[in-house]
């Protein structure tokens, strides 16, 4: 039996990635091999053989305290494990962050995984990570649970905004000057994080179709649901936001329900520009614990009919 020691480290750049580290690299983050040598690190294993065997994606982010190299990705292939490759890989960026100043290295654990005893056992107390709950990765694709819940929140919403004083409207296909001053002034209040286009941390681009603005009384935007393909049949509600003074108004619930039902339980609709789309069939979307509220909503709501409910646990390591 091979050791740790059999294999052979090294940093590797977006070309070597792609010719023969893209197998250990998942759909949703290949597209951000353009990025290594950029804000993302790439570190490769390879065997006795020199076969490629592990790969670990991390990217840098900026933050108050800061700059944090958060682990992104770390996949060993299924021969190679528990021989310490992992370990390996990730002592070796830990030397590495510490050389370039990071200040803190962060890795997401997802629980009652395959994965998690592992991912513990990589991230040890002693040897100073600390752990806090992190946000929950919700998948749902079983139509015939879901449409009774999507019923039942229709009729609140039908309920709720009986003088509504707001209204929904398509997404432009193109950002408007509108909206991007929008989007400015959002980010400029300490209430949360809106979309920014202008952020190239976003790997993707809103799916118009299913994404929806909101307007007040005077035609202001006040919010937004924006969604993106996130894989094969998968549609991701990347971003939902409702100005301070908005949110009990059945507004947030509306936009849900408007983009639910088109994108998974409309047939071929006929788009203004002749475009069929059909039913997508999954949907997913991150919930934050911290995010109170919502994330009540989502527990009593729409846990009782997901299929995949992940969640995630925060481990920090202060440089
Ligand atoms: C998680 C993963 C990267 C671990 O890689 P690895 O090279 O096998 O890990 P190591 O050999 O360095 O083992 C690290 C520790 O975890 C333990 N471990 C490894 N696999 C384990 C398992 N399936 N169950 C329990 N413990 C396990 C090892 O014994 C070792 O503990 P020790 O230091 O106390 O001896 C690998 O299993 C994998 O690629 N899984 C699939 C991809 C994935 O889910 N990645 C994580 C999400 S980003």
């Amino acid at each position: 039996m091979s050791d740790s020691h059999d294999h052979h480290l090294e940093l590797l750049t977006a070309d070597q990635v792609s010719r023969s580290f893209s197998h250990l690299c998942s759909a949703i983050l290949r597209p951000r091999i353009a990025e290594i040598g950029v804000t993302w690190q790439a570190w490769g294993a390879k065997d006795v053989h020199n076969r490629p065997c592990g790969l670990l994606l991390a990217k840098r982010i900026a933050s108050e305290s800061g700059t944090i190299l958060s682990v992104v990705s770390l996949v060993v292939t299924p021969d190679e494990r528990r021989k310490g490759v992992a370990s390996r890989l990730l002592q070796h960026i830990r030397s590495a962050a510490t050389q370039d100043g990071i200040s803190r290295l962060h890795l997401s654990i997802p629980l009652e995984r395959p994965c998690t005893a592992a991912l513990h056992k990589l991230t040890p107390r002693r040897d100073g990570w600390t752990t806090s709950p992190g946000k929950v990765v919700v998948t749902l694709s079983d139509r015939c649970r879901v449409e009774p819940l999507l019923i039942r929140l229709e009729q609140s919403v039908a309920r709720m905004s009986r003088r509504a004083q707001w209204h929904i409207e398509p997404y432009p296909r193109k950002l408007t000057s509108e909206l991007q001053q929008r989007l400015k002034h959002s980010g400029s209040e300490p209430i949360g994080a809106p979309w920014d286009p202008a952020d190239n941390s976003y790997s993707w681009e809103p799916e118009h179709r299913f994404s929806r603005l909101l307007r007040g009384d005077r035609g202001q935007i006040i919010g937004w649901l924006i969604t993106h393909i996130a894989g094969i049949d998968l549609l991701r509600y990347g971003k939902l936001w409702i100005d301070p003074g908005w949110e009990q108004t059945g507004a947030p619930l509306a936009l849900l329900c408007d983009v639910m039902r088109t994108a998974h339980f409309q047939h071929g609709i006929e788009t203004r520009e002749g475009e069929l789309c059909c039913p997508v069939r999954r949907g997913c979307f991150i919930s934050h614990p911290t995010n109170e509220r919502l994330h009540n909503l989502i527990l009593r709501k729409f846990k009782p009919v997901c299929d995949s409910w992940v969640e995630v646990e925060n481990c920090l390591l202060n440089l």
